[in-house]
C-alpha cells in the first residue's frame, strides 16, 4: 500500500510539487515559529534603546542608499570575526530593527560594531568621498547626503514601528520633528552608524534575558587585585596608584609561580586607535610601578588593551586593572 502511494506521487509531477511544498513548509514552520517566542530572540539586550528620531532617519537612508548590499550587520561567533569586529552579534540586539539589516554579502566590512570606532568627522569625510580617508577604498561616494533630512513623515514612521512593538511613547513621537530640525541626511547616517552595536558593553558576555539582568559592571572587577584610575588623555601614573601596586606585589609574595595580569582600559570618547595606544601606555606605567615595588618583570603579563564602548561611566573606564594572572 505505502509502496503504491509513493508510486502515485512520483508519477504525478503536480502532486509531487504539492507534497514537496507541504513537507518543506511544515519543516520550516517547525524550525522558525518557536524562535518568535523564545526569550533570547524577543527580549532586548540590556541597554538597547529604540532608535531615536535622528538614528531612525539615518537608518532609513542607509536602507534607501543600499548600504546593505555591501555591508552586513551580523558578526558570527567565529574567532576570525570576533577578533576583527568585536563581540559576536546576539539576537536581542536586533529587537527594534524592522527590518533587520543582517545582510548577506560583504563587499565592505561588517558594520554591526562600527559604533564608536571612528569619529563623526571620519564618517562624514568617508561618506562624502571614501578615498579621502581610505585611499584604496572602492566604496562609492555619497556626496548628495549633505542635504536636509526629510522630517515630515517621522511621526507616521514611529507610529508604525510602535504598532509592531517598538516602545515609543507619545512624547517621543511628538518631540521627533523637533529633534530632527536642521539635521542633514549625512548627520543622520553618521548618528545611526555611531550607535551600531554599542548596547553590548565590552567584556560583557552574551546577555541574559530581562528576567535576570546581566551585571552592568565588568565581570573582572569583582576579583581585581587593584585598579589604577587615570586622568583624561593621560598615561601619567596617578599618586594614588600605590595601594593597587602594593596589593599586587603582596599577592605575589606568598605564591612562587603566581603572575599578575595587567590590562589597560580606556573610555569610549575619541578615536579608538588612539585610545588603545593610550591604554597600552597606561599599562606600561603600571608595569614600571610594579617593577619599582620589587616585582620581577617575568611575573607581569601585559594583556591586550581594551577600549570600552557602549554606555558606562567614563571615569570608571579609564583604568588599569591588576588581576591574578594565568
Ligand atoms: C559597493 C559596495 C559598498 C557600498 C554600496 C557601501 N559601502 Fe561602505 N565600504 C565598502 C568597502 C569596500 C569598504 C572598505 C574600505 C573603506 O573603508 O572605505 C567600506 C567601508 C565602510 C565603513 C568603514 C567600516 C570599517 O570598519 O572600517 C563604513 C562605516 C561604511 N563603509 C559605511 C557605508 C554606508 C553608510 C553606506 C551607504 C550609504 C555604504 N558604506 C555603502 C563598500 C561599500
Amino acid at each position: 500500500m505505502a509502496q503504491s502511494n509513493h508510486d502515485f506521487i512520483e508519477r504525478k509531477v503536480g502532486w509531487l510539487i504539492v507534497f514537496t511544498l507541504l513537507t518543506v513548509s511544515v519543516g520550516g514552520l517547525v524550525e522558525i515559529v518557536p524562535l518568535f517566542h523564545q526569550k533570547s530572540t524577543t527580549t532586548p539586550v540590556e541597554g538597547l534603546k529604540p532608535y531615536d528620531p535622528v538614528r531612525l532617519v539615518g537608518r532609513d537612508i542607509y536602507i534607501r542608499e543600499g548600504c546593505y548590499n555591501c555591508h552586513s550587520q551580523m558578526i558570527r561567533p567565529f574567532r576570525a570575526e570576533t577578533e576583527r569586529y568585536g563581540h559576536y552579534s546576539v539576537a536581542g540586539e536586533y529587537v527594534y530593527d524592522h527590518p533587520f539589516q543582517w545582510g548577506s554579502k560583504r563587499t565592505g566590512p561588517d558594520l554591526h560594531r562600527v559604533g564608536g570606532r571612528y569619529s563623526d568627522q571620519w564618517h562624514r569625510i568617508h561618506l562624502l568621498n571614501p578615498r579621502d580617508v581610505v585611499p584604496e577604498s572602492n566604496m562609492p561616494a555619497f556626496p548628495w547626503l549633505d542635504r536636509p533630512a526629510k522630517i515630515d513623515d517621522i511621526e507616521a514612521k514611529m507610529t508604525a514601528l510602535r504598532k509592531v512593538g517598538v516602545p515609543y511613547s507619545d512624547e517621543d513621537i511628538q518631540g521627533a520633528r523637533k529633534a530632527l530640525e536642521g539635521k542633514t541626511e549625512l548627520e543622520a547616517v553618521v548618528a545611526y552608524l555611531q550607535g551600531l552595536g554599542t548596547a553590548l558593553t565590552a567584556g560583557k558576555a552574551a546577555p541574559a534575558p530581562a528576567a535576570e539582568p546581566a551585571p552592568v559592571a565588568a565581570p573582572a572587577a569583582a576579583e581585581a587585585l587593584g585598579k589604577v584610575f587615570f586622568e583624561v588623555g593621560s598615561s601619567a601614573l596617578p599618586g594614588d596608584a600605590t595601594a593597587a601596586v602594593n596589593a599586587a606585589a603582596e599577592f605575589l609574595k606568598g605564591k612562587a609561580d603566581a603572575k599578575i595580569d595587567v590590562t589597560g582600559y580606556t573610555d569610549k570618547t575619541g578615536d579608538v586607535e588612539k585610545n588603545l595606544e593610550l591604554a597600552k601606555e597606561r599599562a606600561k606605567a603600571v608595569r614600571e610601578a610594579l617593577k619599582a615595588a620589587g616585582v620581577a618583570e617575568d611575573r607581569i603579563n601585559m594583556k591586550p588593551p581594551v577600549s570600552i564602548t557602549g554606555s558606562g561611566d567614563n571615569a570608571e573606564a579609564r583604568r588599569v586593572e591588576l588581576n591574578p594572572g594565568s
